[in-house]
């Protein structure tokens, strides 16, 4: 998705430096060209020779080579950019942006870039929060600067709180879809609605104890992240799982149990013209919800467990002309048969087939190996590929299918 496009990458002095490799090897692969610039602060985090070799290219961070006098010029640098990631930015790069100064070769190449530029802020939580970064942020943003928002979790200070840098993946993430977007131009799912239901349910037992799946939500996530860069409407109905999209344009819906998942899914449906439904709804549900703890005790313990609804099965009756359904298969064995009978019997447009057995696929993982079946029975088979690739190949089938 990044064939060709010329990525410039500043790396400035902060711990979160190291991600700078795996970032540069994640543009490499997608087919970007990467040159780096760091501060000479960033050079004690991170060696250039680690970021020369990944990135294929010399490093520079000097106005010129001590050697031999050569002069690095910062604006054929920033003209030769498609795009200027800063990754990570400190939250004293991000001050001396705001104010214009321009006292490394990576701030003189900001100053003079005329590409995009984005960044990835990386600093402690009390840092972040504190009144002169927040209006140093506000100020980049209105110049037109692109923020990448920091994660909340562990920080080097061994503090938890928002400050890490958004994770490598996220950060190439939001690049290449401000690229596509900015090449085509194009919002092929504009005007559409969307709904995606994701994530696992949890059935309560009695009020400490459930029962659940490994289900992370990450490729619901991913494909609702997806539908959104492509303009469409979307409705994430989410089952409790510890991530969220970074997208401020989906409605999320939160829902518990797989009862609630029904009923929220089933509310959406009507409305919407692409239903996928990526949720590992439980398929089992104990009969008695305990008010109280059950206590222990020398006997065994039963719980019996009554089938819920197959939320698939009653939108495949539901559906009108003109409204596209998907489902996931998640097998372990007789994978493509067993994927073919639920896309019957749930009446689905399409299934996109996971197999346990393949490894990197399935729970947890940030990447899936997947087969798209149609109703038509034409089937495509997927390479492993990020969550978020395969999220891509996804709509681009339902694409065109509502074509
Ligand atoms: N699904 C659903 N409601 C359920 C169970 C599953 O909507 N109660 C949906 C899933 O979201 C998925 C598809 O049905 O899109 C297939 O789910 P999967 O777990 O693979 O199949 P099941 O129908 O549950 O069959 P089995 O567990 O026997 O493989």
């Amino acid at each position: 998705m990044l064939e060709g496009r010329k990525i410039l990458l500043g790396v400035t002095g902060g711990i979160a430096a190291y991600k700078a490799a795996v970032i540069i090897r994640l543009l490499v692969k997608e087919g970007a060209e990467v040159k780096v610039v760091m501060t000479p602060l960033a050079k004690e985090f991170i060696t250039p020779l680690t970021l020369a070799t990944l990135s294929r290219n010399p490093v520079i961070s000097d106005f010129f080579d001590p050697e031999d006098g050569r002069w690095n010029s910062h604006i054929s640098l920033g003209l030769w950019a498609d795009l200027y990631l800063i990754a990570p930015a400190t939250a004293n790069s991000i001050g001396k942006m705001a104010a214009g100064i321009a006292d490394n070769l990576l701030l003189t190449t900001y100053l003079s870039a005329r590409c995009p530029v984005f960044l990835a802020p990386a600093m402690d939580m009390d840092m972040l929060a504190h009144p002169a970064t927040i209006s140093n942020i506000e100020r980049l943003k209105s110049f037109g600067n692109h923020i990448i928002e920091p994660d909340t979790g562990e920080l080097a200070s061994g503090l938890d709180g928002k400050g890490r840098m958004a994770e490598p993946e996220v950060i190439v993430r939001e690049l290449r879809e401000f690229l596509s977007k900015k090449k085509t131009g194009e919002q092929p799912l504009k005007g559409r609605r969307v709904l995606i239901n994701a994530g696992p349910t949890v059935e309560p037992i009695d009020p400490v104890r459930y029962i659940s799946n490994y289900s992370s939500g990450r490729m619901g996530i991913a494909l609702a992240e997806a539908a959104a860069a492509m303009g469409a409407d979307v409705t994430l109905v989410l089952g409790p799982v510890s991530i969220k999209p970074r997208s401020g344009a989906i409605t999320i819906v939160p829902v518990t149990t797989a009862a609630e998942m029904k009923e929220a899914t089933v509310a959406a449906f009507s409305t919407c013209d692409i239903a996928i439904l990526a949720a590992a709804v439980a398929d089992f549900t104990p009969e008695h919800r305990h008010e109280t703890k059950v206590k222990r005790g020398d006997d065994d313990m039963v719980i019996r467990l009554k089938p819920t609804d197959d939320i698939a099965a009653c939108l495949g009756k539901m559906k009108r002309k003109g409204q596209l359904l998907a489902g996931f298969a998640l097998e372990t064995d007789n994978e493509l048969e067993n994927a073919k009978g639920k896309l019957r019997r749930k009446n689905l447009d399409l299934i996109i087939l996971n197999s346990l057995k393949d490894q990197g696929a399935g729970f947890g993982h940030h990447t899936n190996r997947v087969t798209i079946i149609d109703s038509n029975d034409n089937i495509d088979k997927f390479e492993l590929k990020t969550k978020d690739e395969v999220a891509l190949d996804i709509l681009k089938k339902i694409i065109s299918l509502i074509r």
